[in-house]
């Protein structure tokens, strides 16, 4: 299975994030959209190295919103944002994207909806409405306070008060943001159906939201304190204060994933990613138990490190090590929730070794927009802070930093839109941009298209072997084969230059070097890398 060539296209393939509202606004309202998307569908991939070179792309929610959570807040699952365009413009991106060899892959949010979703309308209504199980209503305790102590992602409590029905309604996230009861069989088939629409139209894959709360504990448990907890923090702070063991990663959620897969099991070549943060060992789950579960759970591990070689690699062969034959490896290092790679990383130079670690590594690696340009945090005035939690809980919490407007070129609002973007521009958009980094011999655009269009064509990067190597000092090193090729992987971490040295290896050739002024040969048993720099080597 390891060098398996017939991959699929999702084990083989690059996935690119795009955030709809910050990609191209064609109508001239500040808002990117989807005749946008297709307009820069070649600059994603036009069959040649002169672009970029991803293969499938995952769209945030495109869907009706009142946009409480931009988006993640979904009004009707089978429509499309009249701010993006509608199903003829998304059949037409569909189809243009297909032409070019790209996958469309959907945001999919199943554990809650928009409070202005017809399904929570009538569930509000009454008690006795027949929906009114479509979601999780409770009485309060005897006090009058919510049923249990959960609180919401975005601050406060996880419970909002229903005066008109006298009960609280249920929401991890915002109170706009009502959660869907899954052990009510008439809301699991009606959402089956939502999928079963996307795909008759085309689509490829889902990135199912949050899917490992799916399921609550049955007696809605309240969570245990989390005795070192830092005692700042409001009790009901989710991820802080409490031990989250009853409001996620439920047994149950499993069943409900299994059902997934088999609907998309009934169609061709489909995908199912979910966006999950859990320990290992209960992570590794979500693949089901014989490969019946996701095709890729997000792994979000290298986010969370401190960018040290050694803890980097610890974590990449402790998930080597943990994965069933069944289970495809990916990684992740950048979405819409985080702050940018370029910041979190703190240097362009290290945004480049991570761009070459990530188009190498074994396993499917998901790119966000604007990272191929080594984009970083924009600032946002507090004036124009848009972000639910940045504007509940502080700037610090806004992801709008992570959001603002693609850089496509040096005119104003760089290219995105003709009006005032819904974020301000990052302030480097003169400087860094598509069409400067282009023409760019050595630009971090021009580093990511090498990779890609690289990998593209090595089956040792796509589907071989992983193996790491002890080479050097703050070093990651590994090796890449599949059948006679075999790829080396320098890569330098520290400050200062470091010298690799893989014994045993004859003769080898520097292909790409991230500083991408260098091809030439290299003895494998011992030659220097510049600070910050990694090299693919052809043995
Ligand atoms: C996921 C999304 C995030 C959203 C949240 C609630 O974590 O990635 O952007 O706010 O779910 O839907």
């Amino acid at each position: 299975m390891k060098n398996d060539q017939h991959l699929r296209w999702w084990q083989r393939g690059v996935i690119y994030q795009i955030y709809p509202r910050s990609f191209k606004d064609t109508t001239g309202n500040g808002v990117g959209d989807l005749p946008g998307i297709i307009e820069k569908l070649d600059y994603l991939s036009d069959g040649t190295g002169n672009s970029l070179g991803i293969d499938a792309i995952w769209l945030s929610p495109i869907y009706p919103s009142p946009m409480a959570d931009f988006g993640y807040d979904v009004a009707d699952y089978c429509d499309v944002n009249p701010l993006f365009g509608d199903l003829a413009t998304f059949d037409q991106l569909v189809a243009e994207a297909h032409r070019r060899g790209i996958r469309i892959i959907l945001d999919y949010v199943p554990n809650h909806s928009s409070d202005q979703h017809p399904w929570f309308i009538e569930s509000r209504r009454s008690r006795d409405n027949p929906r009114r199980d479509w979601y999780i209503w409770r009485d309060p305790r005897p006090d009058g306070s919510p049923p249990n102590n959960w609180g919401s992602a975005f601050g406060g409590p996880a419970w909002t008060w229903d005066e008109a029905t006298g009960q609280y309604y249920l929401h991890q996230f915002l109170k706009e943001q009502p959660e869907l009861n899954w052990r009510q069989p008439e809301v699991r088939a009606a959402m089956m159906d939502m999928l079963r629409f996307w795909m008759e139209r085309g689509v490829d894959g889902f990135r199912i939201d949050v899917v490992s709360l799916l399921i609550k504990d049955a007696e809605l448990r309240d969570n245990p304190p989390n005795p070192n907890a830092d005692p700042t923090l409001p009790p009901n702070d989710i991820s802080g204060r409490q031990w989250p063991v009853y409001n996620r990663d439920q047994d149950q959620v499993h069943e409900i994933i299994r059902d997934f897969r088999r609907l998309l099991d009934e169609y061709d070549d489909r995908c199912a990613i979910g966006e999950l943060s859990l320990e290992l060992p209960r992570w590794i789950r979500y693949y089901g138990q014989n490969g019946d579960g996701l095709h890729l759970p997000f792994n979000f591990r290298l986010m969370g490190l401190p960018w040290q070689a050694q803890a980097v690699r610890r974590s990449v062969d402790e998930l080597e090590a943990a994965l069933p034959p069944f289970a495809w490896p990916n990684y992740v290092l950048g979405n819409h929730d985080r702050a940018r790679l370029a910041s979190r990383l703190g240097s362009q130079a290290q945004a480049r070794l991570a761009a070459m670690m990530l188009l190498t590594l074994r396993g499917t690696p998901t790119l966000y927009y604007g990272d191929e340009l080594g984009m970083e945090n924009g600032v946002i005035p507090p004036e124009k802070l848009q972000d639910p939690p940045g504007l509940r809980l502080g700037k610090e919490h806004s992801r709008d930093v992570c959001r603002t407007p693609m850089q496509w070129d040096d005119s104003p609002n760089a290219g995105f839109s003709t009006a005032e973007p819904w974020l301000p521009v990052s302030g480097d958009y003169a400087t860094r941009n598509v069409t400067i980094q282009s023409a760019d011999p050595t630009s971090m655009l021009n580093l990511y298209r090498r990779l890609l269009w690289y990998r593209r064509g090595s089956p040792a990067l796509f589907g071989g072997c992983y193996q790491p190597l002890d080479a050097g000092d703050n070093c990651f090193v590994y090796l890449r084969a599949a059948g006679d090729e075999r790829r080396l992987v320098a890569l330098n971490f520290a400050d200062g230059q470091r010298r690799v040295s893989v014994p045993g290896e004859g003769a080898g050739r520097i292909v790409i070097s991230t500083h991408l002024d260098r091809e030439e040969s290299v003895s494998p048993s011992g030659f220097e890398l510049r600070p910050h720099e990694g090299v693919i080597v052809e043995l």
